[in-house]
């Protein structure tokens, strides 16, 4: 037996619905990855003011820019749009200042923040970002900025890990029925994800510690997207466009 194509079920011998299944599963994890990569290009893609995710992007995200303070660097940043460049100035101004309470309220910072931030920064908006009706946090986000807590990146990595295995589950699997793949190349790319998953992850908490390691940040994501495209253009193909030779009720899981 040489292949999965003489004996057992393969991709290309499925029945209509299956492969409409499949399909449909992966058009979507297709779409939700394109969004991913759009929502990382907001978060952190605009960490260094410009756009685009870069090297310096992932080790403000993770490290910090130890010579500025989270609010400072948000402002030039992903926060960019939500206040006019006047008001910005004023309050870089005033944590350049050393953020003091008095000045919060003479200069007028407190107004800013309550017409521009607090709609989205209070306690009740159930999104994980600090309460700016309170002094005390923005005095907290205007201190050195020192990257990602170690709280949210628990938080954001057991996310990813659950979440992103459970992608790649399914993708795996599906991509586990193609029969013109060698062996261990197959084996490879459908375990690659999952050690990248861990490269990925494990080296956002490096990069908190040490900013040399944002470069396996990008690796690590990388190629976890070469092995998610690599596993869904040879499902499609084997699917739609290889032809159905020598199909065999016997090799497909479901009669149509
Ligand atoms: C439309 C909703 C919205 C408005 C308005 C808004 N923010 Fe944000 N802010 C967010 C979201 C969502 C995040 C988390 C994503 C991110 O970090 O880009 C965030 C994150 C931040 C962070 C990082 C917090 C952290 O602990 O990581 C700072 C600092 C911040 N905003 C400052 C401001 C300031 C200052 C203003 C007003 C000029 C403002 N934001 C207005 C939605 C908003």
């Amino acid at each position: 037996m040489t292949s999965n194509s003489s004996r057992g079920i393969n991709l290309a011998s499925q029945g209509i619905s299956l492969k409409a299944l499949f399909t449909g599963y992966l058009t979507v994890v297709a779409v939700g990855y394109l969004m991913a990569i759009v929502q990382i290009q907001f978060t952190h893609g605009m960490a260094d003011g410009k756009m685009g995710l870069s090297v310096d992007d992932i080790v403000y995200s993770y490290y910090g820019k130890r010579s500025g303070s989270l609010i400072e660097s948000k402002l030039n940043g992903s926060m960019q749009g939500m206040a006019p460049e006047e008001d910005r100035l004023k309050i870089i101004n005033w944590v350049h200042q050393g953020a003091d309470e008095q000045a919060f309220h003479d200069t007028g910072i407190r107004e800013i923040m309550d017409t521009r931030c607090i709609m989205c920064h209070n306690a009740d908006s159930g999104l994980p970002i600090p309460d700016f009706t309170k002094f005390e946090d923005v005095a907290e986000k205007a201190e050195t900025d020192t990257g990602a807590s170690f709280s949210s990146l628990a938080r954001v990595s057991h996310i990813h890990l659950f979440g992103i295995s459970f992608i790649f589950m399914f993708v795996g699997l599906i991509f586990s029925l193609s029969t013109g793949v060698p062996k261990y190349l197959k084996a490879g790319v459908i375990v690659m994800p999952y050690v990248f998953l861990l490269i990925d992850i494990s080296s956002w908490w490096l990069t908190k510690l040490n900013p040399n390691f944002a470069w396996f940040v990008i690796i690590g994501g990388g190629a976890m997207g070469i092995s998610f495209a690599f596993m869904w253009t040879v499902s499609m193909y084997e699917m739609w466009i290889l032809p159905r030779k020598g199909v065999d009720s016997r090799n497909a899981l479901l009669d149509e």
